[in-house]
């Protein structure tokens, strides 16, 4: 199973002619299932959203969202408050918490942006022992790959420019570990790293993606990853923007445990 992992494309800040570079990688890729965690817009208007429906209807394959925080309006507080998915809903996905499943994976996606946060800075996120509990029943007993989406991530990314506080973080982790999710995909800080965490029971690799489009980089150029995954093995590979196109730059290998 070959996936694609995307992550903040936020449509009003693309850089000039990278749409069609990644339209271009897609193309030759050819991933079975394109995952973007979150951050498809930068303020969350009808603009953008609409950019990012148009980008994403022309994909052949199967297109696994999430929102993120961007992806709630930051301006219309009325909408945040009472409608903060609206637009999102619209022209994104009606499902915020949507189940993809062939007979290799589950791949299952959850929230981590909110409308509010007692926290000065609302763009950190939380992850509720509800949306847990919810990966757990969609996970079962199954013996398939599992595979779990949203936005913030919530391991310390390796060297992230960006400091993230996302609230339930160690619960999640925690119970990730136990329900032996093996793969988790993030995105938010712009930042591509991979990182094990676990025991010698069960471990899991937790990958965060760098911006695939925005002009608004912060230490790593624009990329996205490709997982290719079976019941054995994981062979993940980063890819980077060098000026011309998307070239692969580290891979990873993982045996299972
Ligand atoms: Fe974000």
């Amino acid at each position: 199973m070959k996936i694609m992992h995307l992550s903040d494309l936020h449509f009003g800040t693309e850089s000039d002619g990278i749409v069609d570079l990644l339209k271009v990688s897609i193309e030759d890729i050819k991933p079975e299932l394109v995952v973007v965690s979150g951050d498809f817009t930068q303020i969350a208007n009808n603009r953008e959203f609409k950019t990012a429906q148009t980008f994403m209807s022309a994909l052949s394959m199967p297109v696994f969202c999430v929102p993120g925080n961007h992806d709630i309006p930051r301006f219309d507080l009325w909408e945040r408050f009472f409608d903060p998915y609206r637009k999102y809903k619209k022209y994104i996905d009606e499902n915020l918490c949507p189940v993809f499943e062939n007979d290799e994976v589950i791949v299952a996606g959850i929230n981590s942006a909110r409308r509010v946060l007692p926290h000065w800075n609302w763009a950190n996120g939380a992850i509720s022992g509800a949306q847990l509990d919810h990966l757990e029943r969609v996970y079962g007993d199954s013996k398939k790959r599992r595979i779990c989406v949203f936005h913030h991530p919530i391991h310390q990314a390796m060297n992230a420019p960006l400091d993230t506080v996302v609230y339930g973080a160690k619960q999640a982790m925690a119970r990730l570990n136990e329900m032996e999710v093996d793969l988790v995909l993030t995105g938010h800080v712009h930042h591509a790293s991979v990182t094990t965490i676990g025991d010698v029971d069960h471990r899991t690799l937790y990958l965060s993606a760098s911006t695939a489009l925005s002009s608004r980089l912060r230490s790593q150029q624009n990329g996205f990853n490709v997982i290719e995954v079976d019941s054995e093995r994981m062979d993940i590979a980063l890819y980077a923007h060098d000026g011309e196109g998307f070239k692969e730059i580290e891979n990873y290998s993982s045996a299972r445990i």
